[in-house]
């Protein structure tokens, strides 16, 4: 069972929980005081801590506190007495891993103890797999890759590749994670390869190649007593399977090879092709494109030979310089949609001041303009206008019925007609022609650039 720090300067009550705790099969040292149970604790591994609150000398929420800079995994239950709601909520900030109150029944203290005992066991689990299963990884395949010089890196680049062709294949986070410790880890079995064939410059003899192929066996094997690395097992195993059941251990083929080795087998075979080795120089992008395409359905898993080539194709995935290299996916962001005008405006200086203002007010604003009805129908063509302001008189006909042509098109599209002084007819018109808005030409383009503004953002 676990041991247990008991804190309380009260015997009756250190020896009542001692006592219950002791029933139960935990261990239990004791301490009359917390500078006591800091010693104790100095000196002794312990699984939890129960404390009084009220005590001469440190109170039970320093010594909290204390334990949790000291070891922030050790839970601390408390001990307090009835309806001292401010200890709870300072327990509870301080980080307790429970708090029991006084009186208390035997199984008040037992659950408490359970739990916290229960929750720190699933943290440590958690923690462990979390950080030491990656790290063993690691560890292992430096191992590897320490024999060789041109594998530097190998594993862990690979490992990336293989990560982001499972996120395109939509696995969820723990595969993903079970993906890259394979990877980092497929060839382990490699350190049962003697140097003399594994560093043999040149081509192998038969004898020598079926000595290499024992690897995936070998690194499977190695593994075996690892629990925390025995998701990845498959993939090690099964990494130089073949799709079409031509490869080796087991001679598996199609989707009885686990998904993952499919996975590694692609991505090692990229980072190997286009890496600095013993023999060749790298492959460009194409030549590796060539050979992925040559071996689909062959050597690999033609739907994770069509991802690979999709990531170079979109430029994630970068083989051209020596080391293979993922870059953030290009997230192809819709080109921003710029503010479209249309400015429908014959004379020159009246056009050029309207211009002005609506840069001014747009920022980044594309600004078209049509001289005449019929320039505005062209510009009109397979455009999408944010805004359209047209000049009530143009050299070949009205602003009215650029405004109807648009107005046909796009029902939704804000127009503002510029119109001459003193012709309310014009305006009237204009409106029951759909215009949102009209301005006098020669009043002030900025109080019309405004509203143009307000126009485009509604
Ligand atoms: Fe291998």
């Amino acid at each position: 069972m676990s041991r247990i720090l008991v804190i309380d300067d009260e015997d009756v009550i250190r020896s009542l929980v001692v006592e219950i705790l002791e029933a139960v099969g935990h261990t239990v040292t004791d301490a009359e005081n917390a500078e006591r149970a800091l010693k104790l604790l100095d000196d002794a591994e312990f699984d939890l801590v129960v404390s009084d609150v009220i005590m001469p000398g440190l109170s039970g929420l320093e010594l909290l506190e204390l334990v949790r800079a000291r070891s922030a995994s050790l839970p601390v239950i408390l001990v307090t007495g009835a309806g001292t709601y401010d200890t709870l909520s300072q327990a509870l900030t301080r980080g307790a891993a429970g708090l029991v109150t006084k009186p208390f029944a035997h199984t008040d203290l037992q659950s408490a103890v359970d739990h916290a005992l229960e929750r720190a066991k699933r943290s440590r689990d958690e923690l462990r797999e979390r950080l030491l299963a990656p790290t063993l990884a690691s560890a292992l395949a430096n191992a590897i890759e320490a024999r060789d010089s041109y594998l530097h890196g190998h594993c862990e680049r690979l490992a990336a590749l293989a990560v982001r062709i499972s996120e395109l294949l939509q696995l969820p986070p723990d595969e993903i994670e079970t993906v890259r410790l394979g990877a980092i880890l497929h060839d382990i079995g490699k350190i049962g390869i003697p140097d003399r064939v594994l560093l043999k410059p040149g081509p192998l003899d038969e004898e020598e190649r079926r000595i290499v192929e024992t690897h995936p066996a070998i690194g499977d094997k190695l593994l075996e007593p690892l629990d925390l690395l025995a998701a990845a097992r498959p993939i090690v195993r099964h990494h130089h399977e073949r799709w079409d059941g031509g490869g080796y251990p087991d001679g598996l083929a199609g989707s009885a090879i686990p998904l993952g080795a499919r996975i590694v087998s692609v991505a090692d075979s990229i980072e190997v092709m286009s890496s600095r080795q013993l023999y060749q120089s790298p492959r460009t992008s194409d030549g590796v494109r060539e050979e992925l395409l040559a071996h689909r359905e062959t050597q690999w898993d033609p739907e994770i030979v069509d991802l690979a080539l999709r990531l170079i194709d979109e430029g994630e995935l970068i083989l051209n310089t020596g080391v293979l290299r993922l870059v953030e996916p290009t997230t192809t962001p819709a080109p921003p949609r710029g503010i479209a005008v249309l400015l429908v405006e014959a004379d020159e200086e009246h056009a050029r001041l309207i211009s002005e203002a609506l840069e001014q007010q747009l920022e980044g604003a594309v600004i078209a303009r049509a001289t005449s009805v019929a320039q505005a129908a062209e510009l009109q063509n397979g455009s999408e206008w944010s805004v359209a302001v047209i000049a009530h008189k143009l050299p070949d006909g009205l602003g009215i019925q650029v405004l109807d042509a648009l107005r046909a098109a796009n029902p939704a599209l804000p127009v503002v007609m510029l119109t001459g002084q003193g012709s309310e007819e014009t305006v009237i018109e204009a409106f029951q022609h759909g215009a949102s808005d009209y301005a006098v030409k020669g009043s002030s383009y900025d109080a019309l650039a405004l509203r143009v503004r307000g126009l485009v953002a509604a």
